[in-house]
Parts: structure tokens; sequence; C-alpha cells
């Protein structure tokens, strides 16, 4: 199969790509990937293909069509992913996240594909009061990447329905594991427990969050690539929501500082306070999540003290 990765270079994507070429070998896999700030090409596997080029400029997608001689597996994790940014640039996040979508549909509906898998997110459904957002539930985000993301969904779910292409849409939960750019939640803490310095939280640090192993992910990703029907649009939740204030607290105890180190700070304007997932159709087609965060904090603080001591 040819399998075409977008934004393989990033967290989730180099993941991604690492698992994909040792489980699929017989697979040829290129990245498209414009190595942003959070992208890193050196941590892909050598017999992994890239091109480095724009998702939203239609010539650097067909060219990555083209080296592949054709796609039957597109996997869309391009994005700007850091809602922070996104209230400080929300043009850059609609330039990548929307249009950059619609030209994937656009070459992908031109090329032809098998599959289209498009990588969205937990936070369309905005901030969840009680209970857990089925696959159902309306789109309310609460960011500007939030939105781009919701934006970007809906037009690969009206991709399938104007002209079926077939499309599978994953919405996968808050997602930790090494190699994420630190400007996210967890690198941050880590960085700070190892370093002595004190735990940044936004507000009183009650936002939760559901936390998904990025293995566990990729593996989520994969069987939907092998099993989910065309048009099928999947939610995939971690291990439950818990406050940030927890995790905070959790990095702690496992560092050996005291959880007077957590300092509360300014918070996220428009900050969401819980995503929660129903995760009842993922499971009905054979997947639960098996690792939890608290096992992987030592792999996360051991990262944090090898970047803190280069
Ligand atoms: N990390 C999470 O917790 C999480 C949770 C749910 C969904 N997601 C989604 O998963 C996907 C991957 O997230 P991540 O955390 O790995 O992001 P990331 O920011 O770590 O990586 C993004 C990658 O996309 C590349 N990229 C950015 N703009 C591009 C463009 N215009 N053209 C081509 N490549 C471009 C970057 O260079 C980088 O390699 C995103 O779509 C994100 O919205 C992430």
């Amino acid at each position: 199969m040819r399998v075409l990765v977008t934004g393989g270079c990033g967290f989730i994507g180099h993941h991604l790509v690492k698992r994909w070429t040792a489980a699929r070998p017989a697979d040829t896999l290129l990245v498209l990937d414009l190595l942003t700030y959070a992208g890193d090409a050196s941590r892909l596997p050598a017999h992994a293909g890239l091109v480095v080029g724009d998702v939203a400029d239609p010539s650097a997608v067909r060219a990555a069509f083209d080296r592949l001689g054709g796609v039957d597996m597109l996997i869309h994790l391009a994005a700007e992913s850091h809602v922070d940014r996104s209230i400080i640039d929300p043009s850059r996040f609609v330039r990548t996240n929307v249009l950059g979508t619609q030209v994937l549909l656009d070459v992908a509906r031109e090329c032809g594909v098998e599959r289209f898998l498009h990588i969205s997110t937990d936070e369309v459904y905005g901030s969840i009061g009680l209970g857990a957002a089925t696959e159902a539930a309306p789109f309310r985000p609460g960011s500007p990447y939030a939105a781009s993301k919701a934006a970007g969904d809906l037009l690969v779910q009206a991709a399938h329905n104007t002209w079926q292409l077939p499309t599978v849409v994953a919405r996968p939960a808050n997602t930790f594991g090494t190699g994420q750019f630190p400007e996210k939640l967890l690198p941050v803490l880590a960085r700070a427990a190892v370093g002595r310095a004190s735990l940044p939280l936004y507000g009183d640090g009650l936002h939760q969050r559901d936390w998904l192993a990025v293995e566990d992910l990729c593996d989520a990703l994969s069987l939907l690539a092998d099993r989910a029907q065309a048009g099928s649009v999947w939610n995939i939740p971690g291990g439950g929501a818990r406050t940030n204030r927890s995790v905070a607290e959790a990095i702690c105890r496992v560092a050996g500082v005291s959880t007077t180190q957590i300092a509360s700070v300014c918070d996220r304007p428009g900050h969401d306070r819980r995503y929660a997932m129903d995760g009842s159709a993922l499971r009905a087609l054979g997947f639960e999540a098996k690792r939890s965060l608290d096992d992987a904090l030592p792999a996360l603080l051991a990262e944090a003290q090898g970047s803190e001591s280069t």
C-alpha cells in the first residue's frame, strides 16, 4: 500500500510513522510536512520518505502524490496545534487546518485515494458540562484552534457526503508521550519539575482533560485505517477526565518535588473547562486504551531531564 502521512514530523506523526513502518514493512510510506517549529525531520525512520511542503499548497500536495505514484491511504495529521498560538495568530490556523484540509481533499478527489483518514480532535465539541460527547454531539469549539479543526472536520464529512470520498474522521483526546513540543502542558510541567522551578497552571487548575497515550492513539488509527467504514466518525478517548492540578501533583510526586511548587498563572482566555468523549463505538470495534498517564510520567520526566542537561 502507498501511504501518505501529512505532519509526520510532528509529535503524533513521528510515532505513527515509526509504528506503521515497523508493523507494515511492505507499505511505501511518504511524509508531507512543512517542518514548522513543531516538525523535526531527524526523528523519521530512515526508510520513510519526506516531501517538505505545505498542505495548503496544491502543487506541494500533488508533488507528494506523484512521488508515491498515487496514494492508497492518506493520513492527515498536519496542523497548527497549539491553542495559545491560535489566540495570538488565528489566521495561520485557518490556512493550515481549514484551507490545508480542503486542498488535500481536492487533490485526493482528483487523483483518487482508497482512504482519507483525517485526525480531528475532542476540542471540536467544546467544553462538556456533564457526561460525555458522542460522535453525534454538536460542535461548540471554544478556541480559534478548535474552531479551525471543527471546520476541517466538517469539510472532510462534506467531501464524503458530496463526492463519496472514502473519508474516516478520528477525534482523539489530549495525547501524551515522548517527543511532544515543549510548549504543551505535560512537557512544560515536566521541565519545570526537573529544573526545580515552579510548575505553572492556568487559573485554578481544575480544567479537566482526558489523557490518551500516543501509542494507544496510533493503535486506534491503525484499526480505523483497516476497519472503519467510509464516511464514519470516531471518538478516541483516553483513560478518563482528570484535572490539570491532579496531573501537576502526580508529576511533583514522581519528580520528588513539593506540590507547593505548583503556581497558578493568569488563565487562558476562553479556556475550555472539561473535555469528555463517549468511546463506546470504538470499543465495539475492539479498541480500548491500555496505557495510563501515571505509568508514562517517569519517561516524560527522563526526557525533560535530558533536555535540561543538553
Ligand atoms: N497532541 C494532541 O494532544 C492532539 C489531540 C487531538 C488531536 N490532535 C491532532 O493531531 C494532529 C497532530 O498533532 P500533534 O500534536 O502531533 O501536532 P504537532 O504540532 O506536534 O505537529 C504538527 C506537524 O504538522 C506540520 N505542519 C504544520 N503546518 C503544516 C503545513 N501547513 N503543511 C505541512 N505540514 C505542516 C508540522 O511541521 C509538524 O510536523 C493535529 O491535527 C492535531 O490537531 C492532537
